[in-house]
């Protein structure tokens, strides 16, 4: 279904993000007669260019990042003529006026801010001085939102000052991933689960994000955020709300923030001991992290392992496991819902601990597992084993399994419907840097060192210990 006539306004538009997942992104909701022929994306930036130069640009990076549509010529060069460029200068007046003669007042307007946040106030300043941007439009902005709850709250404080919370768009691209929406879906949509989804129940959660790259070619940025600046306080904490919160009354824009909220400001501080840092060590010929990030004496960690708990009626005692990090094993992203052991089995001579694990995968396949136990098949007795119910989306669903739009191409048509359900609210975002950073200071405060992993391994040895020590174990990291 073509979403409304819209004029967007991409600032940053000749930059990375903008070239590698913006517009490929549009260009298929594009194919995908999402986008109605009306439309208009107008890229401004700095450089200078004419719209022609631009849709060469974008035809190059359609080609380099545009995956098997790159191959849709024909269609490239229709969705090339929706295109448009604007020089713009963010601190000065130039290439305004010429923005707000291309601008259509009468249809959707949003401005997607591809650029760094010390510009939002000159953007936002400049988009209200020249009349283009009024109460109807819409602001998109990007991680990093701040980088901690200082800046965020300015960065807030700016964005209000020209801008009403319902028109501003805070994209985290996990809450854009099909499976992560599908995470609503089954906890909201089933009967079977909301019975079990409490501490009665549930042993612990663990939350994975795994990834093989490194930090390679964005160092200097990294260096200054870590794993926990970079994952946790955003994409994790998404997660993390979403299989921990209430069920919303409605699935709406603010009753889904208000419940994720909750979560975050229920989240307890963290004992040191609860927190291991790493740093990716070099191989044969392969950098380190201190090498890719030019800083032989960083500590910044490129691992993070952390145990939470959510201080609510339904949570309480119950830990949450998260871990992220670059360079490992496997990239694999996974929520494992641990369901506590059987109090007494009725198997004489079965010893072994049986366990329901509930593990929703999000990528690289998209899919759940329930992990049951059965009678061993055979005449050997009442011999217990443990096997997978196995979901894999793209097996049940066959064809249209693969053709979810990326997260991207979805948040965006998102903005242009005027949905906020998967954009996160100011407040959500300052109360999650509230409790990331005593975590950070803490360790600041302590001089603690990242402990040294190997690349392609599953961390430090000491996230594993954690588990260890609770008579728990993560889950292996392997792409499934
Ligand atoms: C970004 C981080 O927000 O998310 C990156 O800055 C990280 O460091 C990326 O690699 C992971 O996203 P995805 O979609 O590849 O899991």
């Amino acid at each position: 279904i073509p979403v409304e006539e819209f004029d967007l306004v991409i600032f940053g538009g000749t930059g990375d993000l903008a070239r590698r997942k913006i517009l490929p992104g549009l260009f298929r909701r594009f194919l995908s007669g999402q986008m109605p022929k009306g439309a208009r994306i107008i890229g401004a930036a700095r450089a200078d260019m004419n719209s022609d130069g631009y849709r060469q640009m974008i035809r190059d990076a359609i080609a380099e990042f545009g995956g098997d549509e790159a191959s849709e010529t024909d269609c490239i060069e229709r969705f090339l003529a929706q295109l448009h460029y604007i020089p713009v200068d963010a601190k000065g007046d130039g290439g305004w006026r010429e923005l707000h003669a291309l601008i259509r007042f009468k249809v959707i307007n949003a401005f997607y801010f591809s650029v760094a946040p010390s510009l939002f106030g000159d953007l936002a300043e400049c988009l209200h001085r020249f009349n283009i941007a009024d109460e109807s439009s819409r602001v998109v902005v990007e991680k990093p939102f701040g980088r901690d709850l200082t800046t965020a709250k300015e960065l807030n404080a700016t964005l209000a000052e020209h801008f009403d919370e319902g028109q501003i768009y805070r994209i985290d691209h996990y809450l854009g991933k099909e499976t992560v929406q599908n995470l609503m879906a089954v906890r909201f949509g089933n009967v079977l689960f909301e019975p079990l989804w409490n501490n009665h129940y549930v042993d612990h959660i663990q939350i994975t994000v795994a990834e093989t790259v490194g930090v390679g070619g964005r160092g200097a940025y990294y260096d200054t955020s870590g794993a926990m600046r970079d994952m946790v306080q955003n994409h994790m904490m998404q997660l993390l709300c979403l299989i921990a919160m209430e069920a919303p009354s409605v699935f709406g824009a603010d009753a889904v923030r208000d419940e994720k909220l909750k979560v975050i400001r229920a989240l307890q501080g963290i004992e040191p001991h609860h927190i291991v840092r790493g740093q990716y060590a070099a191989t044969d010929d392969v950098p380190s992290y201190r090498d890719d990030a030019e800083n032989s004496k960083s500590h910044t960690e490129s691992f993070i392992a952390l145990r939470c708990e959510i201080a609510n009626w339904r949570w309480a005692g119950v830990p949450f496991y998260l871990r992220t990090g670059k360079k490992l094993k496997a990239r694999t992203s996974e929520i494992a819902v641990v369901f506590k052991d059987l109090g007494h089995s009725i198997f004489p001579g079965d010893e072994k601990r049986h366990r329901n694990i509930l593990t929703i995968q999000l990528q690289p396949n998209e899919g759940m597992q329930l992990q049951v136990t059965i009678k061993e098949p055979g005449p050997g007795g009442m011999r217990l084993i443990d096997v997978p119910l196995d979901m894999t989306f793209a097996d049940a669903l066959g064809p249209e399994a693969d053709d979810v739009p990326d997260a991207y191409e979805r948040l965006i048509m998102d903005v242009i419907r005027g949905d906020q359900t998967l954009f996160m609210r100011g407040d959500e975002v300052e109360a999650a840097w509230a409790w990331t950073d005593p975590l950070i200071e803490g360790w600041q405060a302590r001089g603690d060192v990242p402990k040294v992993y190997d690349q392609g391994s599953a961390g430090p040895e000491d996230a594993m210990m954690m588990l260890h020590r609770e008579g728990r174990r993560w889950r292996e990291i392997k792409e499934k």
